[in-house]
């Protein structure tokens, strides 16, 4: 039944599908951290149980008979909600995809400390719930609000320096003006189901455009502050080091950059030479729109364009193709992929070091070899 169910959501590559079980990458067991294999990429819709799973803590199980949802602090009603009260309110459906700031992570040299994510900590879902700006409004957020902080009931004590004092749980404050914006959702649904536990059932928050770290899961309050929120997971954690009047400061990570990745062929994969190979990848970008790719076989020294599969449709990735006509000289060949966007942005060459082991958007090289007898063609 299972399996039946996989077939269908998946599709479209009957090799990806005959070659290898679709599962995830263990990168860390308890709490879970695992990774969608990028390779196997084939749908629009990245299926439920093929979606990456990033947790801090051990997910929380909370009894949908006592989950309640707290909007309060600056707000001139404050209010909780059960969850049928939350499920009651008009709802909005909205696809979006969701990459976690240190996706690629495995791609830095030298190597950094983290979880030592490919290319698979990314994926694109359909996402069903409350929009936040109803709730705010409903709580009567004060003028004076400036950010609207998010936690989650998760806790435990991180590891990484430097350590926070006992046990916190995991907060993100998201800027006023993205919190009321109609894509901003408090989610109880993933792809037409509800949640499952590690995706943050009952309740998460979904943001559209912000890297993962934002979607806060396991939701349960929702607190309108005065003043910026300076939690660990914004300042020592998923923060970057920016520039106020020539002086380093520390900025919380929000907007996802524009990123390419390969899927096919991966790392060290063996092509047959003189044949036409589909290149396929996917391609997304923050608050603006995916417009053109560029494709590598050289290592960069000279570039094709790539087709769309993907209309643009704001919030979510781009498929996208290229045939390449494989050479006809066996040996070592680095492909990469390039992105440009609606605002005249393009990938950078390099990884900035401002942004620490996050943030890895830059075209990341794919080597794979050229030989007789491979065996596998696209
Ligand atoms: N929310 C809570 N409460 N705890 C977490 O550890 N991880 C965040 C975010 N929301 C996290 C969380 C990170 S870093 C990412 S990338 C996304 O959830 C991952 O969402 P997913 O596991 O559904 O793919």
């Amino acid at each position: 039944m299972e399996s039946t169910q996989r077939n269908h959501t998946i599709g479209e590559s009957k090799n990806a599908r005959q070659s290898s079980s679709l599962r995830l990458i263990i990168r860390q067991k308890e709490p879970n951290n695992l990774e969608t294999l990028f390779d196997q990429v084939d749908s629009f819709i990245t299926p439920t149980e093929l979606f990456y799973i990033r947790n801090h803590f051990p997910a929380p199980k909370l009894d949908l008979t006592s989950y309640h949802l707290r909007v309060d602090g600056a707000v001139r009603n404050p209010f909780s909600l059960s969850y049928q009260e939350l499920r009651d309110m008009p709802c909005e459906t909205r696809i979006a995809t969701l990459e976690c700031a240190g996706n690629s992570r495995v791609f830095l040299v030298p190597q950094v400390e983290g979880a030592q994510w490919e290319l698979g900590a990314v994926g694109n879902a359909q996402w069903t719930g409350v929009p936040l700006g109803a709730l705010l409004e409903r709580a009567g957020m004060e003028e004076d609000a400036c950010e609207i902080v998010l936690e989650g009931a998760d806790r435990g004590a991180p590891k990484e320096q430097p350590t926070p004092p006992g046990t916190i749980s995991y907060a993100r404050s998201l800027p006023r003006d993205k919190a009321i914006r109609r894509e901003v959702l408090v989610a109880y649904q993933m792809n037409g189901r509800d949640l499952p536990l590690d995706h943050g059932y009952p309740v998460r928050a979904i943001v559209p455009g912000h890297y993962g770290m934002a979607s806060v899961k396991w939701l349960i309050r929702i607190h309108a502050v005065r003043e910026p929120f300076q939690g660990y997971w914004q300042t020592s954690d998923y923060a970057y080091w920016d520039y106020r009047d020539g002086t380093p400061v520390r900025r919380p990570l929000g907007e996802m950059k524009l990123k390419s990745e390969i899927a096919r062929p991966s790392v060290y994969e063996t092509l047959e030479p003189n044949q036409v190979y589909t290149v396929f990848g996917a391609a997304w970008a923050g608050e603006t729109e995916v417009t053109e790719i560029a494709v590598s076989t050289d290592g960069g020294h000279t570039w094709a364009e790539a087709e769309f599969l993907d209309p643009v449709q704001r919030h979510t990735w781009r498929r996208w193709r290229f045939d390449w006509l494989t050479p006809k000289e066996p040996g070592q060949y680095t492909l990469l992929a390039r992105a440009k966007d609606a605002k005249g942005g393009a990938q950078p060459d390099k990884h900035d070091q401002n942004y620490g082991s996050y943030v890895i958007d830059h075209p990341l090289p794919i080597e794979v070899f050229v030989a007789h007898g491979s065996g596998r063609r696209s």
